[in-house]
């Protein structure tokens, strides 16, 4: 059992393998924050971990305890207006206008398995005895307010998954203005905070500041997680590496606006909090209703980043992601955007699906301009899902039966939250946009956000988009969302409600994913949001793979996808070979190393084809070939950080099969230099005393080549009288590695 309760001592020691987290009841009842750290050997108590100290200038509890203030102790879950004056979880606007919240120990309930989040994404169990969950439940009892905590402890993952449900039980309405996923106060705050930031076609960079007083966060409050600022958050030691050492992981399930912020108070503790940002929030609980927060993972680690960032892959590829495609090889895709963009008629597409066929491709994507009466540029027809007559003659189901028949997968673009001013459905019903009555009304890419808050629209769009899915013959769906919320207001709520609006748009979309995947359980589901502006752990609940970035530089790639990989797995990331030079960047890099970088992620292909040389297509057919053999590899591997692309010219990384018997490294260089350095690539997750062939010779037992390395020195650097491979800026190796 990972969770046990002692009721001599109050205290709860939620445990597995990697991990021991305690908590205790403090003495007037609120839980109490012991310990999160490596396994501890269970005690009935660990009141040696409890301080209550009277410290200068501290407000005690009551006059009853001289020594108890919540200020100086470790929470679980504080709430305004108390002794602690740190920042709390949660705070409600109460009857009299007060603001204060003094939950206490009611009840707790220990559960095999794990309950699902009603409405939003979370991860879940296949069997009981996969995890355990405590509820803890607290009740304010002036108000009625009872807050459950909910903890499940993973048997087989170093992770920790929380949410909150505040039910009113009371006889008042309140409203809730900050409601918080988790709190966690640490006894320390030598630690470095470690975010992923970034914008569009440079998302997910990781940055590293060292934790000092006061307050470092990340947020969105664009109504969708956002590309500037990524849910998720890591608190290392100053030494630890890839490879070795403390760190904490804080990942939030939501695609919304968010929080997440650690405080250091004048005592070193440190105060980690995460959810919805609290920024014009607030929540209306009649008497009976119930709001539940989104799921927040936390992950510990003291083996370094590559194993806290394998917590979360293997976690989230195989108990969050869902579906049939959750387990199922991912076909090799051929996108239509970067070859077309909106300027196609049905032979176009026809012409490019057959040279894709050819060359190995299984699934054939037509992204962006076939629906509407007018979609030839991004003034129209968003809101309009049928297919354009002019471009597709026979609509969708002629298309997809064509390259069903070319032996391909069909599928299809949408961006269904959004309108065009110059749509039918805009023309049937303005009143849908989210505005501000009043006010000036945001336009992004010439198109305005729906208001998913509202059952009606999102009603319309399921019934839009069945119809294609099921007439077409779809197979693949990309999401995309390309602009975020302002003026921010539904008219189908009244004035008091309105701090209800972000997240309601959000469990629209979630409702609608829902709905969609449903219906459609045999569609592969790739979300979008101009790239990675909604790449998140709530999106990959329904969507298993996101459309990485926009940029697809293999040089940028290189970064973006390494940084993505703290978090996210391969599986996650859809990946494209593109055409040089660069639509983004307008670099030119070679076809083997735009492969070699986008083979570690959803792989596809996003070029025209038929209009490469004869040479580049046979190298294509080689690629495809290549990877097709590897993909599970790929797709189910243990993926490792070698070398950091935003450290120097070199970067690697590597994914190692399950059985250790197989893996696949990738080095890449930016710029060659004349009489370069030695070089090796060092690499992990081996076998040591495997024997393993390297491209299918001069076998090398695991030990050596993690500890001496490969040799990969660049022959500028000295006549070794040899050509070799990956000569050239921005060049790619590929390694594969068999076990004997
Ligand atoms: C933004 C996406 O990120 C692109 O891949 C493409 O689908 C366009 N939108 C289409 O408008």
């Amino acid at each position: 059992m990972p969770v046990i309760y002692h009721s001599a001592g109050q205290t709860f020691h939620l445990y597995n393998p990697y991990y021991s987290y305690i908590i205790k009841l403090l003495p007037d009842g609120t839980p109490g924050q012991l310990y999160f750290g490596p396994p501890l050997t269970h005690r009935e108590n660990f009141d040696s971990l409890l301080e209550l100290r009277d410290r200068p200038l501290q407000v005690n509890c009551s006059p009853a305890w001289s020594c108890f203030s919540l200020d100086s102790v470790k929470l679980e879950y504080p709430c305004a207006g108390t002794t602690d004056f740190r920042r709390t979880a949660l705070e409600a606007a109460l009857p009299d206008g007060s603001r204060t919240l003094e939950p206490r120990y009611l009840r707790h309930e220990i559960t095999p398995g794990k309950p699902p989040l009603p409405g939003l994404p979370a991860t879940y169990v296949e069997e009981g005895s996969e995890a355990d969950t405590l509820s803890l439940l607290l009740l304010d009892e002036p108000t009625g307010l009872q807050i459950t905590l909910r903890y499940t402890v993973f048997a087989n993952h170093a992770a920790l998954a929380r949410s909150v449900c505040v039910q009113n039980t009371g006889a008042a309405p309140l409203t809730l203005t900050r409601a918080m996923s988790f709190c966690l106060d640490l006894p320390e705050s030598d630690y470095q905070w470690m975010e992923f930031i970034g914008g569009w076609g440079k998302e997910r960079t990781p940055v590293l500041r060292d934790l000092a007083p006061g307050v470092t966060s990340i947020e969105s409050v664009q109504g969708c997680s956002s590309a500037q600022e990524n849910p998720f958050a890591i608190l290392k030691r100053k030494e630890t590496t890839e490879f070795a050492g403390e760190a904490l992981g804080f990942s939030l399930v939501y695609s919304g606006n968010f929080l997440l912020q650690a405080q250091v108070d004048s005592w070193d503790n440190t105060r980690i909090l995460g959810g919805i940002h609290p920024e014009g929030f607030g929540w209306v609980l009649y008497p009976g209703d119930t709001f539940t927060t989104p799921e927040a993972v936390l992950a510990y680690t003291q083996s370094g980043l590559n194993d806290l960032s394998q917590t979360y892959h293997a976690l989230y590829r195989s108990r969050l992601a869902r579906g049939e495609w959750r387990d199922k090889p991912r076909p090799v895709l051929l996108n239509s955007w970067e070859a077309f963009y909106m300027d196609f008629d049905q032979e176009d597409l026809l012409r490019l699906a057959r040279s894709a066929a050819q060359l190995g491709v299984e699934l054939f994507v037509l992204d962006d301009g076939w629906f509407g009466h007018r979609r030839d540029d991004d003034h129209a027809s968003l809101g309009d899902w049928f297919p354009n007559s002019k471009k597709l003659p026979g609509g969708i189901a002629a298309l997809s039966a064509e390259v069903h028949r070319l032996g391909m997968l069909f599928g299809l673009w949408f961006e269904p939250e959004m309108v065009n001013e110059d749509s039918d459905l805009y023309r049937a019903h303005p009143d849908w946009v989210v505005q501000t009555p009043g006010r000036m009304r945001g336009v992004g890419r010439n198109q305005y956000v729906l208001d998913f808050s509202r059952q009606e629209v999102v009603d319309n769009l399921y019934g839009q988009m069945e119809q294609v899915l099921a007439q077409g013959k779809v197979d693949y769906v990309k999401w995309d969302m390309n602009r975020c919320i302002t003026q921010p207001y539904s008219a189908a709520l009244p004035p008091h409600r309105q701090g209800e609006f972000y997240h309601r748009y959000i469990l629209g979309v979630y409702s609608l994913y829902e709905r969609l995947t449903h219906r459609f359980p045999h569609i592969l589901f790739e979300s979008c949001a101009s790239g990675g502006n909604r790449f998140d752990p709530g999106m990959l609940y329904y969507a298993p793979q996101a459309w990485c970035s926009d940029n697809t530089d293999a040089v940028a790639r290189l970064q973006i996808q390494y940084g993505t990989s703290y978090c996210y797995p391969l599986s996650s990331m859809g990946s494209h070979v593109s055409v040089c030079p660069n639509h983004q960047v307008f670099r030119t890099t070679p076809l083997e190393t735009r492969f070699g970088v986008a083979i570690f992620g959803a792989f596809g292909y996003e070029l025209d084809v038929t209009k490469l040389p004869d040479q580049q297509r046979e190298e294509i057919k080689q690629q495809i070939a290549f990877f097709k053999e590897h993909r599970s590899l790929l797709q189910f591997g243990a993926f490792y950080r070698l070398k950091s692309p935003f450290a120097g010219n070199i970067a690697g990384w590597m994914v190692v099969s399950p059985d250790k018997t197989k893996a696949i490294a990738g080095e890449y260089k930016i710029l060659t230099q004349a009489n370069a350095p030695y070089r090796r690539l060092k690499l992990a997750g081996l076998d040591p005393h495997a024997l393993y062939a390297v491209n299918g010779e001069n076998p090398r037992y695991g030990d050596e080549l993690m500890q001496a390395g490969l040799v990969t020195t660049d022959s500028t650097s000295g006549r070794s009288g040899q050509p070799e491979p990956a000569q050239g800026d921005f060049s790619c190796r590929l390694f594969y590695l068999e076990a004997e």
